[in-house]
């Protein structure tokens, strides 16, 4: 049974979709410095128990952050209020940092108060710094303009990344301790950043950098199992989730490639190992879901629920709207980087993956996708693949909008029965990853 049926076979895609964004803005917003917590709070959701997600994530902050800086400016009017949000996040983030924790910069959540939250946790979560950095750094190319209290936040949280991206610690799930793709990508990623804009003021010796960034991407390289065709999650794993997650395999690598949002080919949405990955992805939630059994009959055609793993055991191992939003994007932006690039090779590794979004269009059946192909050489099959990725993210939202109810509430994650939503209500990064894949979507028409 289809939780939403009956409202989404009203309006179109589209219009769903303009409609859920501009809806997205107001509980966003009421999740960020609500009354009784400190100007910079954003709660993960207002939900106090069961789970009781009423916190300062340093991660789900500053994903939700950049996103608030993606918006298209006049998309929501709302400039003045963007530049007052950022400020009072950048003010808060620095109080943060200066907060005695019981793992320094790596502590994941605070109080709503700003004080240390120091009750029993998986820490230290050494992502978040390096996201802190990426927004950071998105806000000065937004806004055109730094300040020192900017400099201090990203010095700080680099020289945090510099001295600590060899130590293990617990991934973006709060589960595992070991050495993750995700946090070491984001890493890597907010390290290059931090060597694009470097300053040569800052306490930070240049080559540091550099030498870090080299030893990153080898250790990124080692996630890769070429026997299984994908990228692995977690390498010399240390403690954590020894009684369910057995499976390497893990949305959390796709996550992590669109939040380090590189533009070379090696850990981006191009990189054909990324893309080995998804479809495996696809395959494993395609068959463990009852949502996506082939037998239910939806109103419109939908792409799979996407999940964190599969042995996943949290409130029953669901579907997430996060992690169902990345496939999206996954898609529009691939789209948006063959236009951008046509250079780009079919291997056997992205075959799969791409022959997806060629079956999406009539043409399918007289084409054939072949390995060894440069697109480049091959202008009419570029196109028909880039509005293929297009049609194929739009069936991952059109997946979302079959589990979001009419007035536009994203929780956690959705039910893998049922599809009714289920954890955390109004979930922040949901709403943010809804609405960053609906801007990539927008950057195609451009
Ligand atoms: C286990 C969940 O899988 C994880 O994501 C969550 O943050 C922690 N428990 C804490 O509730
Ligand atoms: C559980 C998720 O696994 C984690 O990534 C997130 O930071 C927290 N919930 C708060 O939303």
């Amino acid at each position: 049974m289809i939780a939403f049926p009956a409202n989404s076979q009203q309006v179109s895609l589209a219009k769903w979709m303009t409609s859920e964004a501009d809806f997205s803005l107001t509980p966003m917003s009421q999740n960020i410095s609500p009354s009784g917590t400190v100007r910079g709070v954003i709660i993960a959701s207002p939900s106090r128990q069961d789970p009781d997600y009423y916190f300062h994530w340093i991660r789900d902050s500053a994903l939700v952050m950049d996103t608030l800086l993606t918006l298209s400016p006049g998309a929501s009017n709302q400039s003045p209020w963007l530049l007052q949000t950022f400020a009072d996040y950048a003010a808060f983030s620095r109080e943060l940092q200066l907060t005695t924790t019981l793992t320094g910069l790596g502590e994941p959540r605070f109080n709503v108060d700003g004080t240390a939250f120091n009750g029993p946790w998986a820490r230290p979560q050494n992502d978040g710094p390096a996201l802190r950095v990426l927004t950071v750094l998105h806000s000065i190319q937004r806004f055109h303009a730094s300040t020192a209290l900017l400099s201090t936040i990203l010095q700080t949280d680099l020289r945090y990344i510099l001295t600590n991206f060899q130590v293990p610690s617990f991934d973006l799930w709060e589960e595992v301790k070991g050495d993750h793709f995700y946090t070491r990508l984001v890493q890597m990623a907010a390290l290059r950043a931090g060597l694009d804009h470097f300053d040569p003021g800052w306490n930070i010796p240049r080559q540091d950098l550099q030498t870090a960034i080299t030893s990153l991407q080898n250790d990124l390289d080692l996630h890769w199992r070429s026997d299984k065709k994908y990228f692995s999650a977690t390498l010399n794993r240390v403690e954590g989730a020894e009684a369910y997650k057995f499976t390497d395999l893990d949305t959390a690598v796709i996550l992590g490639v669109l939040h380090a949002n590189l533009d070379s080919d090696n850990f981006s949405v191009r990189d054909d190992r990324v893309l080995a990955t998804a479809s495996q992805l696809e395959t494993v939630f395609l068959a463990i879901y009852n949502v996506n059994a082939n037998t239910y009959s939806t109103p419109y055609p939908v792409a799979p629920a996407i999940g964190r793993y599969a042995d996943d055991v949290y409130f029953g191992g669901n579907p997430w709207y996060i992690t169902t939003s990345a496939f999206a994007e996954l898609n529009y932006r691939l789209s948006l980087s063959l236009a951008k690039n046509k250079s780009y090779m079919i291997t056997e590794l992205n075959l799969p993956f791409l022959k997806k979004a060629l079956a999406l269009r009539s043409e399918a059946n007289v084409i054939k996708l072949k390995t060894g192909v440069n697109l480049k050489g091959h202008p009419h099959l570029l196109k028909l693949l880039q509005q293929g990725l297009k049609a194929r993210g739009d069936l991952f939202m059109a997946r979302l909008r079959l589990h979001t109810p009419p007035e536009g509430a994203m929780a956690e994650q959705f039910e893998r029965n049922d599809g009714h939503p289920v954890s955390a209500r109004d979930l922040t990064w949901s709403y943010a990853s809804f609405l960053s894949a609906f801007e990539s979507r927008k950057a195609l028409s451009k």
